[in-house]
């Protein structure tokens, strides 16, 4: 399959199973939402795909080959790119400069780098005085400047005011729309859901649903019963949409 494909994936950490035989597509040119209570394992979960951590179980393949046992570095080169949670900017290089440093080359930097009009007005500017939202975008196109075909995005939302997270959210939708595969992970629930086709609810490192990401915006309720109970309510219709 084109993306990313997770079969029976499992991670531990300091020896306790944190991820459990997760099993989760990410198709190109689909945007694939995944949510879930703090403390889920998501962040867990992305961490081994891209090679931080190593996976206790399972399988991860990108476009069709196995990357289990692929390097951090060979995993980015084959095409996946992470967007950490949480990750910060080279304070004490310019704007441009942080693009520049993580680029497959130039024209793939100014490429990344006009995708948001904000950071070209800020150019020359210290990355350091930057707001957070700016600086939330400068990781963004510091990961698209690598020209990854799958991205993983962690939580790109923390501390960010909701107009801003209304601001970057489309981005998702139109670089899905021009091929890529898209893992986004998310606690503005209503937002994520909005653009995305998947959605996946990770509860205590297992899959606790999977459903078109449109019929879970309109179940909040039963999204609500997951988070809180780990499952749906028994009379719930996405029962049947889970796969
Ligand atoms: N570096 C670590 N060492 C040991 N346990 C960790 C580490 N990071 C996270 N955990 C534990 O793994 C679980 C899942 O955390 P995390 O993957 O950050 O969840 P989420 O991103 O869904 O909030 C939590 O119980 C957390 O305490
Ligand atoms: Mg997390």
């Amino acid at each position: 399959m084109e993306g990313l494909e997770l079969s029976g994936f499992s991670v531990d950490r300091a020896g306790f199973p944190i991820v459990r035989k997760v099993d989760l597509v990410v198709p190109r040119g689909q945007v694939t939402v995944m949510l879930g209570p703090n403390g889920a394992g998501k962040t867990t979960l992305l961490e081994a795909i891209s090679g931080l951590i190593p996976a206790s179980g399972g399988t991860a393949e990108l476009d069709g080959a196995k990357i289990n046992r692929a390097s951090r570095v060979k995993r980015s080169r084959l095409g996946l790119a992470h967007v950490e949670q949480g990750r910060a900017v080279f304070g004490e290089l310019t704007t441009f400069e942080n693009v520049l440093v993580a680029a497959k080359d130039r024209d793939a930097a100014e490429e990344a780098f006009s995708t948001f009009p904000e950071l070209v007005q800020r150019r020359d500017t210290l990355a350091r005085s930057l707001s957070g939202g700016e600086q939330q975008m400068l990781v963004i196109a510091r990961a698209l400047a690598m020209k990854p075909s799958t991205i993983l995005v962690d939580e790109m939302s923390l501390g960010l005011a909701p107009v801003i997270v209304r601001r970057l959210m489309p981005i998702w939708r139109r670089l899905a729309d021009e091929g890529m595969a898209v893992l986004l992970v998310e606690q503005f629930a209503a937002l994520a859901l909005a653009i995305g086709d998947e959605a996946y609810v990770l509860s205590r490192g297992e899959v606790a649903l999977r459903a078109p990401a449109k019929d879970l915006a309109a179940r909040t309720e039963d999204l609500r019963s997951v988070y809180l109970h780990g499952h749906l309510p028994a009379d719930s219709p996405l029962r049947g949409a889970s796969a």
